[in-house]
Order: structure tokens, then C-alpha cells, then sequence
């Protein structure tokens, strides 16, 4: 790859798709992976972006039809920071019937394009998000290239930490998820974490199952219509 050394987005697409048969790109502006898409002839998928987090969000939503049967009509809540893999919640949960409900402090709040596209239910207060919940979820406090605000998001973050009190408010039959890597004691406790309620470790197995699905359905046997990108 010569990215870092000034080769063009553009060229690295059209070079790329000569050699393979997909670019799966984890990066942190979305504008380049969808410069990528935009430019490549082979399908491109998000890895994550500072925006999205789709694949994760697969293997998520993967977790949640196995345990529960269905998608259809569970309520996701999620809580924390309003960062990617919120708005790939927001998004796909909607596309599989799921409510979803954010809680979050109003300046970490999810990209408002998402949330008025998915019809997701956003609040500053994590019990309301909570209730009546059939899985709570939470990802880190400082993601990838959040580093410099470290501090400033472990204090507006410290109300909205999954513990038992929270997982309390949700359905007697929740479950726990977390997309990883966990901080125990930060965003969630330990004892939810690897407590009897937590689905964390399926989950993170079916990053494996959905990620080569994924792969089988756009290599194997391409569609031409599915979404490059998002
Ligand atoms: N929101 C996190 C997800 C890590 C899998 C990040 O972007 O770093």
C-alpha cells in the first residue's frame, strides 16, 4: 500500500481491484471508504469507520436471532457514547424490525441523519432506554481517534456505564453485549460482563460466521445491486 506516502485513494481502488476480488477497509474518515466504493470494481466493505460499524453490527444482530428466535419486535437498547457502531444499530436494527433506543449525553449524541432515518429512539436518561429492553449494549468510551478527548469522555460518560442496577430495568430474559475490546470497570462492570446475562462471547464468535457470510454473498455470488458501502 502506498497511501502514506501520497498515492491517491482513487489509485489505490483501481489498483486494488486488480488483485482482489474484495477491499474490506477499516479506516476512521467514511469519506475514504466511500471514495473506495466510488472508484473500485470490486465490492468494498467497511471494517468501521469513525461513522459506521456494519459488520459488527451483523454479528450483533446475528447474536440476537439466535438467542431470541427473531428480530422482529426486540428492543436494543444502547448505551454510551453516540459513536459508529450507535448509528450501525440504529440502522440495521430499523431494517430488521428491531427498536432501537440510544442513551447517551447530549454531546455525544449519534449522527442525526441516522437517527431520523431509522426512526430510533434517542435519550439523555439510560433507565428510560432500558426498559423493557431485550438486550442492553455498549462499546467503549474512547474509541479509535478519540484518544486526545479521553478525559472529557470518561466524565460525561461515567452515568451511562452497564451494570446490574441497568441491566435491572430491561427484561427479565436480557442479554448483554458488547462489540469489544470490554474495559471492565469503565463502561461496563465485570461482573455483567462475564455474569450469567452476557452473550458478549457468541457475539464476538459471530463476528467469524457474519463476516464470511458477508464475503459469501458478495464474492461467491455477486449481487450487483447491494450497497458498496455504510
Ligand atoms: N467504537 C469503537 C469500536 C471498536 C470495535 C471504535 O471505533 O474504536
Amino acid at each position: 500500500m502506498q497511501l502514506s506516502r501520497g498515492e491517491s485513494v482513487r489509485d489505490t481502488a483501481l489498483v486494488l481491484s486488480r488483485y482482489v476480488h474484495a477491499i474490506a477497509v477499516r479506516t476512521g474518515p467514511h469519506a475514504v471508504l466511500e471514495e473506495l466504493a466510488e472508484h473500485a470494481t470490486v465490492p468494498v466493505i467497511n471494517m468501521l469507520t469513525a461513522d459506521h460499524h456494519p459488520c459488527q453490527a451483523l454479528a450483533d444482530l446475528q447474536t440476537l436471532r439466535e438467542h431470541f428466535g427473531t428480530l422482529e419486535g426486540l428492543k436494543l437498547a444502547y448505551v454510551g457514547d453516540g459513536n459508529n457502531m450507535a448509528n450501525s444499530l440504529m440502522l440495521l436494527g430499523a431494517t430488521a424490525g428491531m427498536e432501537v433506543a440510544v442513551a447517551c449525553p447530549a454531546e455525544l449524541a449519534p449522527d442525526a441523519d441516522v437517527v431520523a432515518r431509522s426512526g430510533a429512539l434517542v435519550t439523555q436518561d439510560p433507565a428510560v432506554a432500558a426498559a423493557g429492553a431485550h438486550a442492553l449494549y455498549t462499546d467503549v468510551w474512547v474509541s479509535m481517534g478519540d484518544e486526545e478527548e479521553a478525559d472529557r469522555r470518561r466524565s460525561l460518560l461515567a452515568p451511562y456505564r452497564l451494570d446490574q442496577a441497568l441491566l435491572d430495568k430491561a427484561r427479565p430474559d436480557a442479554i448483554v453485549l458488547h462489540c469489544l475490546p470490554a474495559h471492565p470497570g469503565e463502561e461496563i462492570t465485570a461482573d455483567v460482563l462475564y455474569g450469567p446475562r452476557s452473550a458478549v462471547w457468541d457475539e464476538a464468535e459471530n463476528r467469524l460466521h457474519a463476516q464470511k457470510a458477508l464475503l459469501e454473498i458478495l464474492v461467491a455470488a455477486p449481487t450487483p445491486n447491494l450497497p458498496a458501502s455504510g
